[in-house]
């Protein structure tokens, strides 16, 4: 008998996750999916942009539940999800990362007696004033089937408690994407570099974490930080609409850099990998963006005081630093001089996507 997948996403670093499943599902015999975007992306270069280059349909239900406060996010996607879900009557809702859909839409499967697959779980930063970690610890207390990207997950996972029997080690189904697009940034990059009329070395930042950006003096520190940066090596900074409203809230917004630091407007995947891959360095807050560039040896600032990626220190490029504008200047300049070799770890291989797929048929064998 055929299963139908049901698949939630709401936000940018979602999309990279759920389409090499999606894919998957579509080249398998005797599995529907269904995709819904619960729309808390919702810009055209938040949102509409990483459907094209994914080549992932247009989603079947869009719930448009837009911004709001954590409470109003998650309980907007919980009860406009719940119809669906008894209209579709899925066998499985697949979530990914650690975002308000996701534990929004865990939380409406479980208690539908829905069975939920959880794909990037047993991530953990141990600090609870991420929303994203109290996403994660509870997507992972109540999901059925636990799909983790490194080893690190399911000692954590163990750690906790959980049965062993819901846990599978499946790798990163983010470096599936990487893989698969990599040829076309790499076609694309003389057109991006053209465009943003870059020399051959530049740095590239993102930054969009609510404790970066949500408080003045945090914020003021960062930007200054790259202010000092772009005047060694030019710095592109495509820009979060979370952190251009609180630059214009703040009047923080950086000007007369004399064009050394280039605020864009949020990019598409494949220009982003681009840069990326040529950038000399990276300084983000960005969970996603950690693991890219561990994988592609391009070495990485995270500007923040823990992450719940620990591989890629111990095997990729990353390093903490802390959010003030002499620590990034300092690592900055330590890291332009030394050298970065690629963090491949186990099982960050491009088939993340199958085993996971195979995961859910395992457990719908052995559960019935
Ligand atoms: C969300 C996720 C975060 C993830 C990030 C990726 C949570 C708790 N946070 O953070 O884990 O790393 O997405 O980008 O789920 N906005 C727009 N247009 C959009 C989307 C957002 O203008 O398309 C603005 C709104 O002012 C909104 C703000 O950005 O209030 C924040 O959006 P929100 O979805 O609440 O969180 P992010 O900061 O994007």
């Amino acid at each position: 008998m055929s299963k139908t997948l049901l698949h939630v996403v709401g936000t940018r670093p979602n999309f990279v996750k759920i389409a090499p499943i999606y894919r998957e599902v579509a080249a398998r015999e005797g599995i529907d999916q269904v995709l819904v975007h619960t729309g808390q992306h919702y810009d055209a270069e938040m949102s509409d942009i990483f459907f094209e280059e994914f080549g992932l349909p247009a989603p079947d239900v869009n719930l448009a539940v837009g911004s709001g406060t954590h409470a109003v996010q998650t309980a907007q996607v919980m009860t406009s999800l719940e119809p669906v879900l008894d209209e579709v009557k899925p066998d499985w809702v697949v979530v990914v990362g650690d975002v308000n859909s996701t534990l929004a839409a865990t939380l409406v499967a479980v208690k539908k007696g829905i069975r939920s697959a959880h794909v990037e779980a047993g991530l953990r930063s141990f600090d609870r004033t991420m929303p994203e970690e109290i996403n994660r610890v509870l997507t992972d207390r109540v999901a059925d089937l636990l799909l983790t990207p490194s080893r690190d997950g399911d000692e954590n996972l163990a750690r906790e408690g959980i049965d062993p029997e819901r846990i599978r080690f499946v790798g990163n189904v983010m470096i599936d994407t990487l893989v698969s697009l990599l040829p076309r940034a790499r076609e694309r990059w003389p057109d991006v570099r053209a465009r943003l009329d870059l020399p051959e070395t530049f740095t590239l930042t993102t930054l969009h974490r609510p404790g970066n950006v949500d408080d003045p003096e945090t914020l003021d520190e960062i930007v200054s930080g790259l202010l000092e940066l772009s005047r060694d090596l030019p710095v592109v900074f495509p820009i979060h609409p979370r952190t251009r409203a609180r630059l214009d809230e703040f009047g923080l917004m950086p000007r007369g850099a004399d064009g050394r630091l280039r605020l864009v407007e949020p990019m598409g995947y494949i220009e982003f990998m681009a840069l990326t891959s040529n950038a000399r360095m990276v300084v983000t807050d960005s969970g996603g963006i950690q693991e890219e560039t561990s994988y592609l040896g391009t070495p990485c600032l995270t500007v923040r005081p823990n992450t719940e990626r620990p591989v890629t220190i111990t095997q990729g490029t990353n390093q903490l630093v802390e959010s003030r504008r002499d620590a990034i200047v300092a690592a900055a300049h330590a890291a332009m001089d030394a050298d970065a070799e690629p963090g491949r770890p186990e099982l960050w291989d491009g088939r993340t996507a199958p085993r996971i797929v195979d995961a859910i048929e395992a457990f719908d064998r052995v559960h019935g």
